[in-house]
């Protein structure tokens, strides 16, 4: 093909991707109430095994739930549906990121817990198909990604507000080779979808009682997608007067993250999605390894709940898997309990996770049979969720 025929052709579909753009942008301009869980029936909550190490860290998760979810599973309040064939070999079948009958089955649940899936790159056995993740967070609009990371003993408590349905992301599979030469992805920054990530960071920081937002970009350079990011976080955070807020470029920060001196001064902090996804690594290896990681993907009609990890297929390939560590699905059940109205619950889960991996370590996972199963390691979680004394144990660790 020619240069100038290749051109034409790129441009068209630039044309494509600009529309598409301003119709979600209309969509989101449409906007929805928020979900009231507590006004359902019946909350359907869908449990997706996915790839690799997914299914047996899922079973551990849902074991937790359904054990702390007793008594509504019985009265009919909760449901638990498990939702198959979200595997990559079914999505390399149907050649989609997530097979339209899958699909239809999540959009039927209010909130999903899901395990890792395949994320394929070029190269890989399987063809090159769009993230499942990715694809989730788009079909059902979950715009925000909450990792919160806690070391206690480092005086680190972060709440990470990844923009989850934009930024580099938002066209990962749409970028366009205009030439065997010229290879262009896009970037995309919307007024409506970053407003309202940012909003709810400083919303989180309101009810918590947190009183800083730092914002991450690299707005010297991005200028247009990230120089608007900072922007809006400019003007929203007059909303919040009370509510200090500085910004940070992406570079400085993810220094800044192992920084025992300034570490501990970063509360709430609210990025595009790539700089979240790569900064949250680098957090939950602070907390012990992105095994230990739970986060939340919020939207207004639904909300998904993951591990932040990959599949580890290595693991399965060596025998290991029933030694992955179950500890970050556990913390995205616990998460999932309290964004559906189990404060109380959510909060016990996640004493019980700190308690066990951090303090008391009477079962430890090293990924390796010198180390617990995951089973074991759940069960560990249940026991002391369960322990009456739970709350004077927890609080007996918080005093240094
Ligand atoms: C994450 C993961 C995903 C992402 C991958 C699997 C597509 O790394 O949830 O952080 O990049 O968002
Ligand atoms: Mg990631």
């Amino acid at each position: 093909m020619d240069d100038i025929k290749a051109m034409e052709k790129a441009k068209e579909h630039f044309g494509e991707i600009l529309e598409e753009q301003l119709k979600r942008i209309q969509v989101m301009k449409d906007d929805q109430d928020w979900v009231d869980y507590s006004s359902l029936d019946t909350i359907v909550i869908g449990i997706c095994g996915g790839d690799g190490i997914g299914p047996y860290i899922s079973q551990s998760a849902r074991n937790v739930l359904e054990t702390l979810l007793t008594n509504e599973i019985k009265s009919g309040k909760i449901e638990i549906r498990d939702i198959d064939g979200l595997t990559i070999e079914n999505r390399v079948k149907a050649m989609k990121a997530i097979p339209d009958d899958v699909l239809d089955e999540l959009k039927k649940c209010h909130v999903i817990l899901k395990g890792p899936t395949t994320t394929p790159k070029k190269g890989d056995p399987w063809p090159n198909i769009e993230s499942a993740n990715v694809a989730m967070r788009r079909e059902l609009d979950l715009f925000a990604n909450l990792r919160p990371v806690k070391v206690p003993e480092l005086d680190v408590d972060w709440v990470f507000f990844r923009e989850n349905t934009e930024g580099s992301y938002v066209l990962g599979s749409k970028g366009v080779n205009v030439t065997d030469d010229l290879a262009i992805d896009f970037t995309v920054a919307t007024t409506q979808g970053t407003e309202r990530l940012i909003r709810l960071a400083f919303d989180h920081a309101r009810k918590n009682g947190i009183d800083k937002v730092s914002i991450v970009t690299k707005a010297n350079v991005v200028k247009t997608t990230d120089g608007k990011f900072l922007s809006i976080a400019a003007e929203v955070a007059k909303d919040y007067p009370e509510i200090e807020w500085d910004d940070w470029f992406i570079d400085i920060m993810t220094a800044k993250l192992i920084d025992p001196y300034r570490r501990k001064d970063f509360k709430v902090i609210a990025l595009p999605n790539l700089y979240g996804d790569i900064l949250t690594d680098e957090a939950a290896q602070i907390q012990g390894g992105v095994g230990t990681a739970g986060s939340a993907n919020i939207g207004k009609k639904y909300a998904m709940f993951e591990a932040i990890h990959g599949s580890a297929p290595r693991m399965v390939e060596e025998g290991r898997a029933q030694h992955a560590d179950p500890s970050s699905m556990i913390k995205a059940a616990a998460m999932l309990l309290g964004h559906i109205g189990f404060a109380d619950r959510s909060k016990k889960l996640e004493m019980a996770l700190e308690i066990c991996t951090q303090y008391e370590k009477a079962k430890v996972m090293t990924g390796r049979s010198n180390g617990a199963t995951g089973n074991e390691f759940a069960q560990y979680i249940l026991d002391t969720v369960r322990d009456p004394d739970l709350e004077k144990k927890w609080k007996s660790y918080q005093i240094k």
